[in-house]
């Protein structure tokens, strides 16, 4: 065997052993969100009873709040509003950095729950919604509404794209199949975590836990690890430098690119997106009396302010390796 030869057979080797590995490229705890994120002052393109403020507000009116290791987003709960006025103000926060193929980790202790509460962890593309996601693949991660879980994962792809009926190698209950936002009122193509400490109170009973999603040229995969879930991987529990995914587990959500024509849309850089809107096209629809909420959304998030008590996210580190 010549050097070179040897040379070969050790680098495949180490390609193969690698094809899992991602290094950490970006960490955001604490006041990295009011440094290098975006509050998103924009009227809401899901049409939420919402009142997106600025940093400057936010801040002021402690709506977010960043310190050590802790980011606090959340609902204003002490206004009566009026029904002729702006919605209830709440936070939406975008990365500046935008990423291609990578995995994205969400540590979260908390997130925003009550009737007509509907929070969101999603990325998406850079031209959304400005061109009304045209050439845009954008994920939710974590995505429900009033209280209802268990967690939907879904996909919204602005093309013909939909997921194969079988052979999915994942643990979730795949829901709508076909990805189109022009179809299905843009409900996209859904995955159902099948664990009920994925979402809402019962999530927040357990401490939390790690949303992890994998993003490559042709595939999307999202996991799920509660706090205190004894299968999480240990690189992603101490949020370590270096994340190998052929040591995880089964994912929950998984979306092949077999039935869907996304492959250079997949290729775009996303960003990273946290927001909480109330009502709108889903939570304010048949689902907020479907989940037992009293009355209409729109006149319980104007008058019910103390009932937003819990209609936080608290943020303990997001970290994107690539
Ligand atoms: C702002 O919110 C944080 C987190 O909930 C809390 O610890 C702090 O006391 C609040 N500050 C004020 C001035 O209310």
């Amino acid at each position: 065997m010549r050097t070179s030869d040897i040379f070969l057979t050790i680098s495949s080797l180490v390609v193969g052993s690698l094809a899992g590995t991602y290094n950490i490229d970006k960490t955001y705890i604490g006041e990295d969100f009011l440094n290098t994120w975006t509050h998103e002052a924009i009227s809401d393109p899901t049409h939420g009873r919402v009142d997106y403020v600025t940093q400057a507000t936010a801040l002021a009116e402690n709506l977010t709040y960043a310190n050590g290791d802790t980011l606090i987003m959340r609902a204003d709960a002490t206004t009566v509003l009026s029904a002729s006025g702006p919605g209830r103000k709440s936070v939406r926060l975008q990365s500046q950095d935008s990423f291609g193929t990578h995995i994205v980790i969400f540590d979260v202790r908390h997130m925003p729950v009550g009737c007509g509460t509907w929070p969101a962890a999603w990325e998406t593309g850079p031209n959304w919604p400005a061109n009304g996601e045209v050439d845009v693949v954008s994920t939710y991660v974590i995505e429900g509404v009033n209280d209802q879980g268990p967690n939907l994962v879904s996909l919204h792809v602005a093309t013909t794209c939909s997921m194969p009926s079988s052979g999915r190698d994942m643990s979730g209950t795949a829901g709508s199949l076909n990805c189109d936002v022009n179809t299905d009122g843009n409900s996209g193509c859904g995955v159902n975590n099948p664990t009920s400490n994925s979402f809402g109170h019962d999530f927040n009973n357990a401490g939390g836990g790690w949303y992890a999603m994998e993003r490559t040229s042709d595939e999307v995969k999202v996991w799920f690890w509660s706090r205190q879930d004894s299968t999480v991987p240990g690189d992603v529990q101490s949020g370590a430098d270096e994340v190998n995914t052929n040591n995880w587990n089964q994912p929950v959500a998984y979306f092949p690119s077999t039935d869907c024509d996304i492959g250079n849309e997949f290729g775009k850089n996303n960003n990273l997106i946290f927001d909480l809107t109330f009502c709108g096209d889903w939570a304010g629809g048949s689902s907020y009396a479907a989940a037992g909420c009293s009355g209409t959304c729109v006149d319980w998030v104007n008058n019910h302010p103390s009932s937003f008590h819990d209609s936080y996210w608290d943020v303990a580190a997001v970290r994107v390796y690539t």
